[in-house]
């Protein structure tokens, strides 16, 4: 089984996908990277793309207006860097973002979707979507994601098992994979991933790739022990993290955030729930 680190938003920077990587992950992404931002040329959206080193990293790309990807796409060639493969965001519950159609809001235009898709493939990359299982309860128990599994020429669907309502508190709802699969599509699990037979339980249904969110963050070897070793001391992390944080470097905000949730309990953290 392949593990994949989420992106997550103030915590997956450079220093942290590497360390990530160092201890198992086999594919890691940047967080949310609003395109209109930059095609603009906004400095801050532009450090997001701090892919530094070797690290596998994907590029997860906010977007929703088919002409402002065209133009990122024309521009990305001058920025001089290699990610493994371009992934956008259909899973944004963010009210501003859902406003502008973006987010979580994509998951029912299956068209316009398409479109987005077409448009970053042409970049060469491959290109995955990332998406929650609706807007809602109600497009959630319409299953509003199937046409888009069906119609859309994505190289992975990472389906995140909860509609744009739903907390981290409530389930992931893990019995939507299965029908997922008969379209014949790739599909990669997100949401409660956490341990070992939770793997088992991917393997035995036919999943070869599954991603981690906030596991990764509470401890970043939770990639090594799902592949059968043991976790790394929480000592031992923050020593390899802190010269990581320097080299790539990190902002202040990332390194506070990674060292504030370093051996926390999920329950008892409730920026992560
Ligand atoms: C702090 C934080 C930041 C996040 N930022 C993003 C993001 O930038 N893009 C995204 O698609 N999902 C983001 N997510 C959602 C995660 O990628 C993932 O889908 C979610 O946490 C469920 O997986 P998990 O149960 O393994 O954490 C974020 C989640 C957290 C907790």
């Amino acid at each position: 089984m392949k593990l994949w680190l989420a992106p997550l938003e103030g915590v997956s920077d450079c220093a942290f996908r590497t360390l990530c990587y160092r201890h198992g992950a086999d594919l890691t992404f940047t967080e949310m990277i609003r395109v209109d931002s930059l095609v603009k040329k906004n400095t801050s959206s532009l450090h997001l793309l701090d892919l530094k080193n070797t690290t596998p990293t994907g590029i997860q790309l906010l977007a929703v207006k088919p002409q402002t990807l065209q133009e990122f796409v024309h521009v990305f060639p001058s920025l001089g860097i290699e990610p493994v493969c371009f992934n956008l965001n259909l899973g944004c519950p963010s009210p501003d973002v859902i406003v502008q159609g973006g987010g979580a809001a994509l998951v029912k235009r299956t068209k316009r979707v398409a479109e987005l898709v077409d448009i970053l493939k042409k970049l060469d990359y491959p290109v995955s979507v990332k998406l929650r299982l609706g807007l809602n309860a109600y497009e959630k128990e319409k299953k509003v994601y199937f046409p888009l599994l069906k119609e859309v020429d994505a190289d992975a669907f990472i389906i995140h098992g909860r509609h744009a309502r739903q907390k981290s508190s409530e389930a992931a709802d893990w019995t939507v994979y299965e029908a997922c699969l008969e379209t014949g599509k790739h599909i990669v699990p997100n949401g409660d991933i956490t341990e070992r037979k939770d793997i088992e339980y991917f393997k035995k249904i036919g999943i070869k790739e599954v991603m981690i969110g906030r596991a990764a963050i509470l401890n970043p070897s939770v990639f090594q022990y799902l592949k059968g070793k043991e976790k790394v001391s929480l000592d031992i992390l923050k020593k390899e993290y802190i010269p990581l944080a320097e080299k790539y470097p990190s902002a202040a905000k990332y390194k506070e955030n990674v060292l504030a949730y370093l051996g926390k309990e999920m329950h008892s953290t409730k920026w992560l729930m």
